[in-house]
């Protein structure tokens, strides 16, 4: 597998130099206050879209300006630094508007994509059902043919940016008969009659962003709604998503882990005990250590893997993405526990904004892919990896190989 080439343009680093400042000026002043009351950053929000980031990951011939995966791995991070709940209501719209890129007819790309790029719609993935969320095949929403179109029906979970989203990438049964053609993905607009959401969830952290449950009675689409023009593609453009978006939520948690440390460290060097700055005890120091040394860690595996993605060696990708999403949210948790650990006291109370952080690192380990998911797939990979070793039959001593005859076989038999 070849080494990706981590290429940072001008335009990248003034991107995240934009991102930076919105971060500054519109998220940190606010994160507390919209968690408290589970509203919107709308302001932040606005900002980002006056300085041309909704378009970051779409191609220029779309109205995006094709800064791709890396592009947007490095704005989130700048934003989930500030305020996470922020970074993943943002990259839910590559998320959502992924599907169409990979697999969108040329006609549905000009329809909706200059509308997100110019942040005119903001998007949501309804992939996960009550009963379908690591096993996304197993899905029940049904999609059946009617005249001129579809009619959807059923009901999705966990739909980040449910309530927010003018435009729903929607997967649903279309062959319940076929096992790799059984699903499609439709593109779904909140104005269609039969729309609704059903519910907001009450969640443990991030929660600034509507997760929702999404109800779709009867919903009509017509057929130039459904992605890619013919049915059965849903499957495998929720996986290529998937595989294109997990450096997003990858980088949502290097930026949590960021965040975390700078407020830890700037705490321990001014918090004083014993007379001094906690900072000057080895103790503190080897956390603050190794929090900074994770993250960097992390850093570098996103930008990595989203180079891989731009490179568009999806080969390589699917086994990145795993990587970078678990390894980097578990990070992310690592770190923001141990940074309120360095605050004490003051860290359990919701007084300083470090608690913030430990309630929205926890969910990065289970969406976009449980990290037991994810793991599977590094596996996954793996295993396909041991068949192309086929050198041990050489290196291997004939009479070793006889001797143990039978109780091992060499990886691609
Ligand atoms: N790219 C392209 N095709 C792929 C693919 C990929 N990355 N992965 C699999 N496929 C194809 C396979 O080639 C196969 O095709 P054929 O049938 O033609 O051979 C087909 O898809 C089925 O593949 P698998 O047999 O590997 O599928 P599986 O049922 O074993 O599932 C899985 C694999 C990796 C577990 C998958 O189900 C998965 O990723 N689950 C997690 C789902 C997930 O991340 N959900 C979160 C949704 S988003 C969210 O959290 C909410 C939010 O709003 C933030």
């Amino acid at each position: 597998m070849a080494l990706p080439n981590i290429n940072f343009s001008d335009d990248h680093l003034r991107l995240q130099a934009v991102a930076n400042q919105i971060s500054r000026e519109f998220l940190l002043p606010q994160a507390a206050r919209h968690d408290k009351d589970e509203s919107f950053n709308e302001d932040g929000f606005q900002a980002a879209v006056d300085a041309g980031l909704l378009g970051t990951w779409i191609p220029k011939a779309y109205g995006g300006n094709e800064h791709g995966v890396l592009g947007l791995a490095m704005v989130v991070e700048e934003f989930s630094k500030a305020d996470p709940a922020f970074g993943v209501a943002f990259a839910v719209n590559a998320l959502g508007s992924f599907p169409i890129i990979v697999g969108g007819t040329e006609e549905q790309k000009q329809k909706y994509l200059p509308r997100v790029a110019k942040g005119k719609a903001a998007c949501a993935f309804a992939l996960s059902e009550k009963f379908a969320g690591s096993d996304a095949g197993g899905l029940s929403v049904r999609g059946d043919k009617v005249d001129g179109g579809w009619k959807i029906n059923g009901e999705k979970k966990w739909t980040t940016n449910g309530s927010r989203a003018n435009i729903l990438t929607c997967f649903a049964v279309t062959d319940p008969s076929s096992r790799s053609r059984r699903i499609s993905a439709f593109i779904v607009e909140n104005t269609d009659p039969g729309f609704s959401i059903k519910k907001v969830e009450d969640k443990m952290g991030i929660r600034s962003v509507p997760v929702c449950e999404t109800a779709f009675d009867d919903v009509f689409v017509a057929d130039d709604r459904l992605i890619g023009g013919s049915p059965g593609l849903g499957f495998k453009h929720s996986m290529m998503t998937l595989d294109l978006a997990r450096p997003g939520v990858a980088a949502q948690a290097v930026g949590t882990a960021a965040g975390a440390l700078e407020l830890a460290n700037t705490y321990a060097n001014r918090r004083k005990q014993f007379g001094q700055s906690i900072a000057s005890f080895q103790m503190v120091q080897q956390m603050l250590a190794d929090m900074a040394m994770k993250t960097e860690a992390a850093r570098w595996l996103v930008y990595a893997c989203a180079a891989a993605a731009d490179a568009g060696d999806m080969k390589a990708v699917n086994k990145y993405a795993a990587m970078a999403k678990c390894f980097s949210t578990d990070v992310a948790v690592a770190v923001a526990t141990d940074a309120v650990q360095v605050f004490g006291g003051y860290g359990f109370m919701e007084d300083y904004p470090i608690a913030k952080f430990y309630r929205d690192a926890k969910i990065l380990q289970i969406y976009e892919g449980t990290n037991q998911v994810q793991r599977m797939v590094i596996a996954r990979n793996l295993m396909k990896e041991a068949g192309q070793y086929d050198y041990l039959n050489d290196v291997i001593p004939q009479e070793v190989q006889e001797t143990y005859a039978g109780e091992y076989e060499i990886a691609n038999t």
